[in-house]
């Protein structure tokens, strides 16, 4: 049997039995009774965790090795003050995965947690998001995470129309640099803001659109399906056609 003894002092005990918690609460929010398990929550035991934590003083984002581009890319824009969040944000939320992801998943801007580790989706909605990518046998590196806005807005609240102009060149570059084969858009604030488009979220659902010439789909935020879990049938559809998409590589004719 494997095993291996690591000392840790009492804070980091509880912050692992809370990250265990929301773990397993999202588990639950997902599946319901059923508990499943596969390999790939080792990858979120604490040993894991731990080192994660230990590095992110360094403050850099998870991306791959070979991504030269991405991150010269980042070093450029981290210190971004071109809007008001560039003052009251701890950090610079750049995005983090495959600097080759097939898959590009787009959020609102960063929360709380996302705010002072640096990382995307890593809350509760975010450990939501890691359980519906491995529905779809999916790891969160080997798709590249983002969020319109790079910096929290304080106290959460909607980002402002002058925020999101000088924002969102940056993640038109980076999907430049990823070329990703397929965009997913998780809610209505970053599908209606992409799209420019005021239409309901269960509306833009139903097409594939065309963000600078990548194909998008539209699904809900993860906070939502938390939120209102009688979503989650319509949610896993979306997962099934992002999949399948995936899977088919289908080249759309794309719409403006
Ligand atoms: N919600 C988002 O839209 N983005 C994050 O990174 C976290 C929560």
């Amino acid at each position: 049997m494997w095993l291996k003894k690591l000392t840790v002092d009492e804070n980091t005990v509880d912050d692992i039995l809370d990250k265990l918690t929301d773990f397993f609460k999202a588990q639950k929010d997902l599946y319901g009774s059923e508990l499943i398990l596969n390999r790939k929550l080792s990858d979120e035991l604490p040993e894991k965790k731990l080192q994660a934590e230990k590095t992110e003083s360094a403050k850099e984002p998870t991306i791959d090795e070979n991504l030269g581009q991405l991150t010269t890319f980042y070093h450029e824009i981290k210190g971004c003050m071109k809007c008001a969040l560039g003052a009251t944000r701890t950090h610079f939320v750049f995005g983090a995965g495959s600097a080759q992801a097939d898959l590009m998943l787009i959020g609102e801007a960063p929360g709380r947690d996302e705010d002072l580790k640096g990382i995307p989706f890593i809350g509760r909605a975010g450990q939501l998001l890691t359980l519906m990518l491995q529905s779809i046998n999916l790891k969160r590196d080997e798709v590249f995470i983002a969020n319109v806005l790079k910096c929290r807005p304080p106290n959460n609240r909607d980002p402002q129309p002058d925020e999101i102009e000088k924002c969102e060149p940056y993640l038109i570059k980076q999907i430049e640099m990823i070329s990703p084969k397929l965009i997913v858009t998780l809610g209505r604030f970053a599908s209606a803001s992409l799209l420019r488009t005021k239409s309901a979220l269960g509306t833009l659902r139903e097409e594939i659109h065309n963000y600078n010439q990548v194909p998008l789909l539209v699904t809900y935020h993860p906070a939502a399906l938390l939120r209102n879990p009688q979503l989650k049938k319509q949610a896993w559809e979306d997962l099934k056609k992002i999949s399948d998409y995936l899977k088919k590589g289908t080249n759309p004719v794309l719409r403006d």
